[in-house]
């Protein structure tokens, strides 16, 4: 198979300072409703990219589990390792692409905890397997096997039973944005980018980057 010669042209819109909002938590969602909208599979997926103490990066796909003027959440493991990367450095950036839409949102950030109160809230929302699967799997530690895995999936069944707490090792991020960059498709890989940065005090400063 010839990889390099797969390539697409982008032409389905345009992005420009005058379209877009002065604000970017609104351009983002008003992105997000057009991508479910379109229908496109997954649209709160997200890469999240951390960094450990030794300037190591890593990425996962996360959940968008809210969008506002706070910031964006995402529900883990604490004692994962994004948790414990997380943990040694808060600085992180997310990533959507909407590949039917030919977008990319990059936002840069820092991230904190959310409450015990907003974990609890939203962890009593999920399903009763995942409630129990949060007791069940020790995020990304080395399993023996998946039997292993079944097995305490089972004895996290039996002992947290129908109404399972949320536990402790579990919860939300809010990742606080001090960056987004806004990225259309174009023809001739002239892609439009609209990069907003915080500008000290509630505004931000909006730029055309080159693609
Ligand atoms: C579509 C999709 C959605 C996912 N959503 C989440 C999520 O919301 N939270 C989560 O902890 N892992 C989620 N995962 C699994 C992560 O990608 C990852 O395997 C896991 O969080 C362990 O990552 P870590 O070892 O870097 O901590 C998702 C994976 C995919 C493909």
């Amino acid at each position: 198979m010839d990889i390099a010669n797969l390539r697409r042209d982008y032409t389905r819109a345009s992005l420009d300072v005058a379209d877009v909002d002065a604000d970017p938590l609104r351009q983002f969602d008003r992105w997000l409703h057009e991508a479910v909208e379109a229908q496109v599979p997954e649209p709160t997926a997200m890469t999240l990219a951390t960094v450990d103490a030794a300037g190591q990066p890593s990425a996962r796909i996360v959940l968008l589990k809210g969008a506002g003027p706070d910031g964006f959440t995402l529900f883990t493991n604490y004692l994962s390792r994004k948790g414990h990367e997380l943990a040694e450095n808060p600085r992180a950036a997310l990533l959507f692409h909407w590949v039917e839409l030919e977008r990319q949102v990059r936002i840069e950030g820092f991230i904190e905890r959310l409450s015990d109160a907003e974990s609890d809230a939203y962890f009593r929302q999920r399903p009763l397997g995942s409630r129990i699967g949060a007791w069940a799997s020790p995020q990304s530690e080395v399993i023996a096997s998946r039997d292993a895995l079944e097995q305490r999936f089972e004895e996290a069944t039996r002992t947290h039973g129908d109404e399972p707490e949320r536990p402790g090792h579990w919860g939300g991020y809010r990742l606080v944005p001090q960056a987004f960059e806004f990225w259309q498709g174009r023809s001739s890989r002239l892609h439009d980018r609209l990069r907003y940065l915080r500008a000290g005090g509630p505004g931000w400063r909006l730029d055309r980057l080159a693609p």
